[in-house]
């Protein structure tokens, strides 16, 4: 028996790269996991092999833009499930880089519409039954970009900082109830996301991150295994780094290391 038995998780975009890892992640501890992305046959093609494991898993297909789309399938999961124990926003889109100057409305809005929206739409109708049923674990997938917002990228970085400000405000109202809502703040992790920025870039970063490597998916799914247990029911508000201690190093510590080792 995993710790996370018994419970019912929804995963946003689960079809690829993170989530796809988190709802393995999460399936592998017990859960009955919602594997649901805006690409069906994705969303499809984890789920089976979830369930080729022997663990529990079901395909939905859903764009979190579309409210009443989520509200649909958040009132099907309560047909065929009755609960809701997890929320895991983590759907998302990287954008084109672009100077605010050249920025399209087109392209600010979409980046709004999925990390800001989605999240919102999601997490109040996940909230609703969590609160009856008190208790619930809410993780929301920020960025390192909301730690230092990269230029080029204003839309991606306005957007994982207002993640943050959506977690802080929900933790504390809903702490009440068992229901913790924290933030994740992801380093550079290989996924589709990622892939060109990778190609040209990864030896560079690497080099550059105190863990000597690239994230994988799994560090971030292994990260939220941890705030979703139900023992980590103090941890609230928080957003976690994962990056391999990257943000940390400036060219002091390179300097000391340099000398030192
Ligand atoms: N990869 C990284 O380095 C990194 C770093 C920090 C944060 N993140 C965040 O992690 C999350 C997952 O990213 P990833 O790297 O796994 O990318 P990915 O492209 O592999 O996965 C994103 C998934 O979201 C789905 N999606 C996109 N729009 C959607 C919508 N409207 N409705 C439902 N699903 C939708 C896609 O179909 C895809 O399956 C994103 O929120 C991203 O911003 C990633």
């Amino acid at each position: 028996m995993g710790t996370l038995t018994g419970q019912v998780a929804v995963v946003t975009g689960g079809g690829s790269g993170i989530g796809k890892a988190i709802c393995q992640q999460l399936s592998s501890q017990g859960a009955h996991v919602w594997v649901t992305d805006i690409q069906a046959e994705h969303a499809s093609q984890v789920s089976e092999e979830i369930r080729q494991q022997g663990h529990q898993a079901t395909a939905f297909r859903l764009d979190v833009t579309d409210h009443s789309a989520v509200r649909d399938f958040f009132a099907h999961v309560d047909q065929e499930c009755g609960r809701v124990d997890i929320l895991v926003n983590n759907a998302g889109i990287a954008g084109h880089p672009s100077l605010l100057v050249n920025m399209s409305d087109e392209a600010w809005m979409q980046m709004f519409n999925i990390h800001v929206h989605g999240s919102f739409y999601c997490l109040r109708e996940a909230a609703k039954r969590m609160i009856q049923q008190n208790y619930g674990r809410v993780v929301n997938m920020s960025s390192l970009a909301a730690e230092t917002s990269l230029a080029g990228f204003a839309h991606y970085g306005a957007v994982k900082y207002a993640l943050v400000g959506l977690t802080e405000a929900t933790a504390k109202e809903l702490a009440g109830y068992q229901i913790t809502v924290n933030a994740i703040k992801p380093g550079v992790i290989r996924s589709a996301l990622t892939q060109g920025f990778l190609a040209s870039a990864e030896e560079r970063l690497a080099t550059a991150t105190p863990a000597k490597r690239i994230g994988n998916p799994e560090d971030i799914a292994m990260a939220v295994s941890m705030l979703v247990q139900p023992a980590a029911s103090f941890v609230t508000g928080a957003s976690l780094v994962v990056d391999g201690g990257f943000n940390l190093m400036n060219e002091m510590d390179r300097v000391m290391l340099d000398m030192l080792q």
